[in-house]
């Protein structure tokens, strides 16, 4: 008789069994693991229970062993659906708290000198200029010589020079200008260039001037250009730079290199032109320096002046970003302050 029992007790044990595993359900790895334990671990229930087979009768061995196996792969088949469930949603066996705000990742910005340069770049692109850069460490030829900046000419005064302690031939480019004439020494005509870039003079740094800042410098060189050529080359810059209600004025100047020269005026656009301390109360702006190259400037690059002319502009990037951004302090591009930097963070 001890094989029915046996029999008996093996079959309500194995339903009890599966009636606890069908209704077992896990939320996070931790618990699958224990569930792997208790029934399918070394000492586990599964295999507790396959020992029950020495009670089994000789006869019913057989029958009683296809009863475990099948109650060991029904315990093994729930084993791996629990397992497929926490791998399709693993959000749910984490312990991530969803609700807690994210690392902010810190975004750079654009300095504000680049953002008027890229501006003022895009715009005489928008007209053919194509961008040539030169180098911040020049020669006296191309710094000022070849500019009809011959040595001792006193318009050398009108730019305090950083020269170079080991070579006197060398020094820290005063102007953009230099880049006209390395562009013109290149030999391929016309040319079209603006050339954005540092410049340095040694002047004391105060509020209003530091011993380096921006400029760009403008480039047109052709058959038949004139001065009007370049006095609408400077109204479109102007319309676009600032709106089309900004009046513009040429004044006579001085350059070595423009023959004739001008400086251009914007009315200003803080006030409109009524006057403000801005403008100095007199209703304009000055903001490049522009001119005809002069001829012997394009002879020094081995152009024929008879055949070709062109004009050259050149103006600051420093004093429109200041207006435009309101900085009333132009050592504040130079410092690095980040408080002052990231203020920039969308194009102009
Ligand atoms: N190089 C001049 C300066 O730094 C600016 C300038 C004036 C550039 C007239 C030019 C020009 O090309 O034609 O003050």
């Amino acid at each position: 008789m001890l094989y029915l029992q046996g029999m008996e007790q093996l079959l309500k044990q194995i339903a009890d069994y599966k009636n606890e595993i069908e209704t077992f359900s896990a939320t996070d790895a931790k618990e699958i693991e224990e569930f792997r334990i208790k029934w399918l671990g070394t000492k586990g229930l599964v295999k507790n229970l396959m020992g029950e087979m020495k009670n089994v009768a000789n006869d019913k061995k057989k029958e009683a062993g296809q009863l475990l196996n099948e109650f060991k792969q029904y315990t093994e088949a729930k084993f791996e659906s629990l397992k497929e469930l926490t791998t399709d949603t693993p959000q749910l066996t984490t312990n991530i708290d969803l609700s807690l705000p994210g690392d902010s990742i810190p975004v750079g910005s654009r300095h504000p000198i680049i953002l008027m340069r890229n501006r003022i770049i895009s715009i005489y692109q928008r007209l053919g200029f194509a961008v040539a850069e030169g180098p911040e460490i020049e020669d006296d030829w191309h710094n000022f010589t070849a500019l009809n900046l011959p040595p001792h000419h006193p318009a050398r005064d009108m730019q305090d020079t950083f020269y170079v302690q080991q070579n006197p031939d060398w020094l820290l480019r005063t102007h953009t200008s230099n880049t006209q004439i390395r562009e013109m020494e290149k030999g391929k005509l016309p040319i079209r260039v603006i050339c954005p870039g540092r410049v340095y003079r040694n002047e004391t740094v105060s509020a209003r001037s530091h011993c380096f800042f921006h400029q760009v410098e403008g480039l047109y060189i052709d058959e038949n250009v004139s001065f009007a050529d370049l006095k609408q080359t400077l109204y479109f810059f102007v319309k676009e730079m600032y709106g089309k209600d900004v009046r513009v004025r040429f004044r006579p100047s001085y350059f070595p290199f423009t023959e004739p020269s001008a400086e251009m005026d914007v009315s200003c656009f803080i006030c409109g032109g009524k006057g403000c301390r801005i403008c100095k109360h007199s209703g304009w702006v000055e903001i490049l320096g522009c001119g005809m190259v002069h001829p012997n400037v394009l002879e020094n690059c081995k152009i024929d002046s008879n055949k070709y002319t062109g004009f050259a502009f050149g103006m600051g990037i420093e004093r429109p970003a200041m207006l435009k951004y309101d900085i009333n302090d132009i050592r504040l591009f130079s410092e690095n302050d980040v408080r002052f930097l990231k203020q920039f963070t969308s194009a102009v």
